[in-house]
């Protein structure tokens, strides 16, 4: 899923963030700082319904467009579908 706002063309210029457990605690106070910076993001936890209400909240607070993936990176096919997807350029940041 992803959501596009508004501002979606400003974020290009900060690069997309990969955050995983991006949802609660950690992960989502640097997923909140990152979009605060103007980094597209895609966001990694295993609940879809909170990564949902978590990516709408950040697209509409900070203008940015925000990607979801549920997978859960304990297992190793849940890591692996987070490299299918996941392609880092030279602005690409990991949290
Ligand atoms: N909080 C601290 O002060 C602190 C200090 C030092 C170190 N740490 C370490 O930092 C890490 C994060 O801690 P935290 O307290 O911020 O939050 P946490 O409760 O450990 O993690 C919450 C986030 O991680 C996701 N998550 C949990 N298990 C997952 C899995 N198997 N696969 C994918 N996503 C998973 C949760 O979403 P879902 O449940 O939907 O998957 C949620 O988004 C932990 O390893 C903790 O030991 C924390």
């Amino acid at each position: 899923m992803t959501v596009r706002s508004k501002a979606a063309m400003s974020t290009q210029r900060a690069g997309t963030a990969l955050v995983t457990g991006a949802t609660a605690g950690l992960g989502a106070a640097y997923a909140e700082e990152l979009a605060a910076r103007g980094h597209s993001l895609l966001l990694v936890a295993r609940d879809q319904a909170r990564l949902a209400s978590a990516a709408a909240e950040l697209a509409e607070r900070c203008g940015v467009e925000v990607s979801v993936l549920s997978a859960d990176l304990a297992t190793p096919w849940g890591v692996r579908s987070v490299e299918d997807v996941w392609r880092p350029t030279p602005r690409s940041t990991c949290w």
